[in-house]
This record gives C-alpha cells, structure tokens and sequence, in this order.
C-alpha cells in the first residue's frame, strides 16, 4: 500500500530526492475516471464505525484506537481533544484514508477506504480531503500563489492560476501571492496552507494542531478564518488540537481518552 504524503502532508505521493521533493500521481483507475465517487447529501462527509487501531512496533503492539464510532456532517467543524497520546492523530490519518484502521470500517462521503487501490485512494484523498498541518508543510522554493496553485496542476485541472488566486481570497491573502514562505508570517503561511488545503473543493478539511506553531491571538484569528469556510463553503472540518480557543468555534467537540471517546459536547 502507498503510504502517500505522511511525510510531506501533502495529499499526493512524494518521493524525497537528490533534486528536492517529487510529486507523484498514479493514473486513476478506469471506473474511477467514469463515474467519480458519488455523493449524498443525506450521508455523514466521514463515517468512522466501530474503528480500532494498533500499531506493532519491536514486537510490542499499542492500541490506539479502541472500538470508536464518529460522524462528522457537511458543514460541520469538529475539535478532537484530549491528552497527548491519546489518539488524535491516528484518527485524522484514518479519517483522510492516510492510514487504515485494524478493524471497524472508515467512509468518506459514502465510500469505504479500505478496499481501494492505490490510484482509488489517491483519488479519493484529492477530492475528499484537505489537509492543513501545524508546520504547515509548504514548499519554500514556490510562492505562495504557486504553493496553492501546484496540486490543481500536478491534477491536470484546468484554469488552476484563477482558482489557486481565488482561494487566496478565500483567505483574505489577495495581495501576497507573489510572496515566498519566508516572507510571510507564521499565520500567513498557514492561511496559504488553508487556501491550498481548500484547492479541490474537498468534502472535509483535516486539521491536525493548525495553531501549535501560533500565538494565542494569530491562532484565534485561524480558528475563526476556518470556522468562517467550513460554514461558507459548506464543507467539515475535523481538527486535532490542544488549544482551548477551538472549543469555542467548535460546533462539537469530541474529547477522547486512551483511544475512545470520551464525551462529545454539541453547541
Ligand atoms: N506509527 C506509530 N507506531 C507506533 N505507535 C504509534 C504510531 N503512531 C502513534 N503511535 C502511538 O499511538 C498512540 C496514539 O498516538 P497519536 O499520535 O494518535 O496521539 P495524539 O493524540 O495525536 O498525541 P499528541 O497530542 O501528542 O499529538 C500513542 O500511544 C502513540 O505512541
Ligand atoms: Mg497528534
């Protein structure tokens, strides 16, 4: 299986060379091509049922994930709390088809992701998922226009300078795009990691501790920015953090504890 993007983030396979990062997309599957993957309004964006998950590391085995069942819908912000190991993570790589659980089954808009090849999962994480990272995982030899603009061209999509300036807008970053990584600041550059993360009109946007690396007010300000899209675009957002602003924004908030939930508190 492609263990594409976990070292990069970005939702497509990388490969680290002499020359720098390469990107890599398979070709799609045939019947991926024709039909696409369906989608209901009615069905949750993300289905996690009865989902476990271990991990074997030195011949000793964790178990992550305990038996847990989540439903994220449309439109939706969801905030993942609770203490660092317990789980947060390995749920969000899950949720964005990055990982696979031990057992239980995981749906994006309907479709399972454990049955797909390799070019159906790549599929399916571009036009499902957006991912957004505390480290924001941009390319610093490309400006920012370009950081947004690259997944739309590495997809073959037409008109991608238009719409990569768009979801510039879309983030209140209109006048840097000509700006390289370096020269903005650490909420601009996540902003930038926002507008990439939205570039395919994805179902759900995965946010694994988007504001670890700002201040308590630049990190207020991203919260409020992703809340703002998730209603406006009409998309979910499902998002790692332990920063007490997020319960604020959230419309639930999913506490876990030693790999299940806990308590889920809905505004
Ligand atoms: N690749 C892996 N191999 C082995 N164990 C892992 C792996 N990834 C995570 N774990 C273990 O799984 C458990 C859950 O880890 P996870 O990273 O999901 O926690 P988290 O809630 O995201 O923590 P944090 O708040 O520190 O980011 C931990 O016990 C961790 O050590
Ligand atoms: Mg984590």
């Amino acid at each position: 299986m492609m263990d594409a993007s976990r070292s990069n983030g970005l939702p497509f396979a990388a490969i680290s060379g002499p020359g720098g990062i390469q990107f890599v997309e398979p070709l799609l599957a045939p019947d991926f091509k024709r039909n696409g993957f369906g989608s209901s309004k009615d069905m949750p964006i993300l289905s996690l049922q009865d989902v476990s998950k271990d991990y074997l590391t030195d011949s000793q085995r964790v178990h992550a994930l305990k038996g847990l069942s989540l439903n994220v819908d449309r439109g939706e912000f969801v905030v993942l709390v609770g203490r660092s190991g317990c789980g947060k993570s390995t749920l969000l790589n899950l949720a964005g088809a990055m990982d696979f659980p031990t057992s239980g089954r995981v749906l994006l808009d309907g479709v399972a992701t454990y049955p797909l090849n390799d070019s159906g999962l790549t599929r399916l994480r571009r036009e499902k998922v957006g991912f957004i990272f505390q480290s924001f995982q941009l390319l610093h030899t490309l400006t920012a226009l370009e950081n947004v603009e690259l997944p739309l061209l590495l997809a073959g999509k037409a008109n991608a300078r238009k719409t990569a300036r768009e979801r510039l807008a879309w983030v209140e970053l209109d006048g840097l795009g000509d700006r390289y990584p370096h020269q903005l600041s650490g909420g601009q550059m996540q902003r930038v990691a926002i507008a990439r993360a939205l570039v395919h009109s994805p179902s759900i946007l995965l946010a694994d501790e988007p504001t670890g690396n700002l201040d308590t007010a630049t990190g207020t300000v991203i919260l409020e920015l992703l809340q703002r899209l998730t209603r406006e675009k009409n998309t979910a957002t499902l998002m790692a953090t332990h920063s007490l602003e997020a319960a604020a924004v959230a419309d639930t908030v999913v506490c876990l504890r030693d790999g299940k939930i806990q308590e889920i508190t809905r505004r």
